[in-house]
């Protein structure tokens, strides 16, 4: 054993410094870790929150902490701490970690029990992990200019995507087909033809009317908190957005399409399936849309809890 490297061959300290928080302790990143019986390991008994931090402000903070008590409370699960207390703790992590862009990552277990399929009847304590890194802005920013290509796989998820579970093999898989051929994301496709949604992303296009389309919530796609300030916003903006579904073969015959995420706001689609998606190329409208987003999600982001 080096004198680097601990037992489980991880360094002994985080080498950037970084800081994850566990259970109520900041601990280095190095040596943040939860129990082998915890039913998020175990059982995928666990939901999650993805928060973008932009100029050190985290974007659409209320909203992310919403679908956060949605999730809980569709699995009857409590809180891990008051909403004010998790405000403090998330921005403690953003400056310990200096974040200026990048991103915030929450996980609720439902904490550690010896293992049994159905859910304990006295609640365990909860668990609760966050992580934060910084993201690349070129990348981000390169992606938005050049736009991306996406591939389309049928989408092999449970019945209850609408909760932000951390149960993702489908989606894994699906992301995994996608980079293996050169895409970026896999666009997912119900039984009856219609696009769900994209592995971590929301999908929309621009229909032969030039009307911006995104399938309607329903239990079929998670209600994206970058869809939902988007919808606001075109709301504001009088631009009308329809709420319906769309098959894959409308969305190849789309203007435009693009993606949506808390991690890269509106991203254009060049290409699905190794066809151009209307000239090839990022179109005016997709570009209207992450102006909007980009807008909205600062104007609401605020440095005290
Ligand atoms: N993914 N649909 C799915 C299946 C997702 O996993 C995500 C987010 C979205 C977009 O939601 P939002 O706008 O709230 O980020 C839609 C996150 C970023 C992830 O899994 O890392």
């Amino acid at each position: 054993m080096s004198a680097k490297s601990s037992f489980h061959g991880w360094p002994r300290r985080a080498p950037s410094g970084r800081t994850s928080y566990v259970n109520g302790a900041y601990v280095p990143h190095a040596h943040a870790q939860v129990h082998i019986e915890d039913r998020g390991l175990q059982f995928s008994d666990a939901i999650y929150e993805v928060w973008s931090v932009a100029g050190g402000l985290l974007l659409d903070e209320e909203e992310h902490l919403d679908r956060l008590e949605r999730s809980l409370r569709e699995l009857a699960m409590a809180m891990p701490m008051s909403r004010g207390a998790l405000k403090f703790v998330l921005r403690e992590l953003v400056r310990r970690n200096r974040i200026d862009n990048g991103i915030l990552y929450m996980q609720v277990t439902r904490g550690a029990v010896r293992r049994d399929h159905a859910i304990p009847k006295a609640a365990p304590r909860p668990s609760m992990i966050l992580t934060a890194r910084r993201m690349d802005q070129k990348t981000l920013e390169g992606r938005r200019k050049s736009g991306i290509r996406v591939i389309s796989r049928p989408d092999e998820r449970w019945a209850r995507c609408d909760i932000k579970s951390t149960s993702l093999l489908a989606n894994i898989l699906a992301k995994t087909a996608a980079r293996d051929a050169g895409a970026f994301e896999a666009w997912l496709i119900d039984e009856e033809g219609y696009v769900t949604e994209g592995s971590s992303t929301s999908a929309w296009i621009v229909d032969a009317e030039g009307r911006l389309v995104t399938r309607s919530l329903s239990n079929a796609i998670l209600p994206g908190v970058t869809r939902r300030v988007i919808m606001e916003s075109l709301a504001e903006a009088q631009m009308p957005v329809v709420e319906r579904r769309f098959t894959l073969a409308e969305a190849l015959a789309a203007r435009e399409a693009f993606i949506t995420a808390a991690t890269l706001g509106a991203t254009p689609i060049v290409e699905i399936d190794g066809k151009p998606i209307g000239e090839g190329k990022p179109g005016p409208l997709g570009r209207r849309v992450q102006e909007l987003y980009a807008h909205a999600a600062l104007k609401t982001a605020r440095k005290e809890p």
